[in-house]
């Protein structure tokens, strides 16, 4: 007698196409690659890489990821369109698991508005451009875009009619997440219903959180019968955001009573996942975000801690170690050795390659000079400024502020390029924007600073700051990440690395040295 197997629910992740499409969330190449091998390691089943046809860039970024990822499917959106077909196609051709997701709009207002097209013509265009993307790749979704508002006679034959053209997979989005829980559940029981041919093709859930129903919209359209959700790490998404991944493996596996359906996601990777898109994109989920926000597990009132004491379950539904968060207390010290440095990295699930390692443990030393206890967040930012570095075109070898309520703050800024040293004095309203405005002189290019962020690591006196800035130049904004004790430096050195971030082309100026 086997067990009764429950259903496999397959996560498509678009964290780096609608996630990456959304404000402040833009990622560069090397960001992209190292977010698609966190989800890699996360283990998701399709990784939707970007949308090719939308810039160079976009293309170059799913070419390469395509290169990468082994495990996963990689997809490319396109249009219903054959130029964009042929671009998604080419840059995922080399893919393991090659996939075009292409889509066409099919609610009245779309087609009426957007699109200017009949339903006949909308039908005929999604039935040809699915046949036409069949002759690329095996692996064809369809995505009929703003599903939930349309009408569901239509939707049932268009569905039919790209199934029929090939489609191993039909996407239903709520495109502007207006949809309630019961009624996108019953829209896609309506859909098993009423397409004769749907068991050909695994039925997808696409779900924007403008009314903050992007999860429980997911989740009901999943007990109707949907078989593959699309989501992102930390919900970044267009405007409120696209369905968050944690929240829906975490309430799959926690309620394995309610729901009888598993995934395959690692779930010890959820937090280092969201950490390290926090880290790339500079924006951070509010600290009361389910799963990964940094009160997710956080026991504050008497009651409470008196309650976990006696037993976890009491207010505990799911460990933090669940999703990889490391609670325990161990701190180290000015005097912990090179063993108990790596054992601790090693706890904290970083497998770093040995040069790699060698750094931060260099790092940590210095650290451990300027700090008497060394807490798991330390440790974690020492990997985050160390993996933001890169390849520094420019580094910082000193600086010296003049600062007081009585005196206009002055900055003095030494920078270091190919072995060359540039030096500028600024004033500012205050010691970072003085330090800002010195670093502009010596790289002479004019930036926007978009944002600026800063915060105490740990708690405690002798706390490492942590800096993020975001930078516009060319419409295009760099984000940037510096550590320090003190916090001046963190913000230079997340200036100089958002700079570093740039293409050092025209604008920046190439002699400016000081000897
Ligand atoms: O929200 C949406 O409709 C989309 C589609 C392109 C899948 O992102
Ligand atoms: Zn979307």
């Amino acid at each position: 007698m086997g067990r009764k197997m429950s259903r496999q629910i397959k996560i498509f992740d678009t964290t780096l196409r609608d996630g990456e499409q959304s404000p402040g969330c833009s990622m560069n190449l090397k960001e992209k690659l190292e977010v698609a091998r966190q989800l890699e390691k996360l283990n998701v089943d399709v990784i939707e890489a970007g949308f090719a046809i939308a810039s160079p860039g976009d293309f170059e970024s799913v070419r390469q990821i395509a290169g990468v990822v082994r495990n996963a499917t990689v997809a490319s959106l396109s249009r219903a369109l054959p130029k964009d077909i042929d671009t998604a196609y080419e840059a995922i051709r080399h893919a393991a698991h090659p996939r075009i997701h292409t889509f066409i709009a099919t609610s009245d207002i779309h087609m009426r508005y957007k699109l200017k097209a009949t339903e006949e013509e909308v039908l005929e265009r999604a039935f040809n451009m699915v046949k036409y993307a069949k002759q690329y790749c095996h692996d064809i979704e369809f995505s009929a875009e703003d599903a939930s508002r349309s009408r569901p006679e239509f939707l049932y034959r268009v569905l039919e009619a790209v199934i029929r053209a090939g489609a191993t997979v039909v996407n239903i989005p709520d495109t502007v997440g207006y949809a309630t829980p019961d009624e996108y559940a019953g829209l896609i029981r309506g859909i098993r219903e009423n397409v004769p041919n749907i068991h050909r093709a695994d039925i997808s859930v696409h779900c924007h959180n403008d009314l903050g129903l992007g999860v429980a919209n997911t989740l009901a359209a999943l007990k109707a019968g949907a078989n593959q959700v699309e989501c992102t790490i930390n919900g970044i998404g267009e405007r409120a955001g696209n369905a968050a991944l944690e929240e829906i493996v975490m309430a799959i596996q926690t309620r394995k009573d309610v729901f009888d359906m598993h995934t395959e996601i690692d779930t010890r990777q959820l937090y280092p996942s969201s950490r390290l898109l926090t880290k790339v994109t500079g924006v951070k989920v509010q600290s009361n975000k389910a799963i990964v926000g940094d009160n997710a597990f956080a026991h504050e009132s008497g009651i409470h801690q008196h309650g976990m004491l006696a037993h976890s379950s009491t207010y505990e539904i799911m460990t933090p170690e669940s999703v990889g968060l490391n609670m325990s207390k161990l701190v180290l010290g000015k005097h912990s050795g090179r063993h108990a440095f790596d054992d601790r990295m090693k706890q904290l699930g970083y497998d770093l390659p040995k040069e790699r390692l060698d750094e931060v443990f260099a790092a940590f030393k210095m650290l451990a000079d300027k700090k008497k206890s060394i807490y798991d967040k330390d440790l974690e930012a020492l990997i985050d400024e160390q993996r933001s570095a890169g390849m520094e075109t420019y580094h910082l070898t000193e600086f010296v502020i003049n600062s007081g309520n009585t005196i206009t703050s002055t900055a003095t800024v030494k920078l270091m390029k190919e072995q060359e040293t540039y030096e500028a004095v600024a004033k500012g309203y205050g010691p970072v924007d003085a330090a800002f405005k010195a670093i502009e002189i010596v790289v002479g290019q004019k930036v926007d600073l978009e944002d600026y962020a800063l915060e105490a690591v740990t708690e405690g006196e002798d706390a490492q700051g942590e800096a993020t800035v975001k930078l516009k130049v060319n419409e295009r904004v760099y984000t940037g990440y510096g550590l320090s004790t003190d916090i001046v430096e963190a913000s230079i050195k997340a200036y100089v690395n958002a700079i570093n971030k740039m293409p050092q082309s025209a604008g920046f100026r190439e002699e400016r040295s000081a000897g």
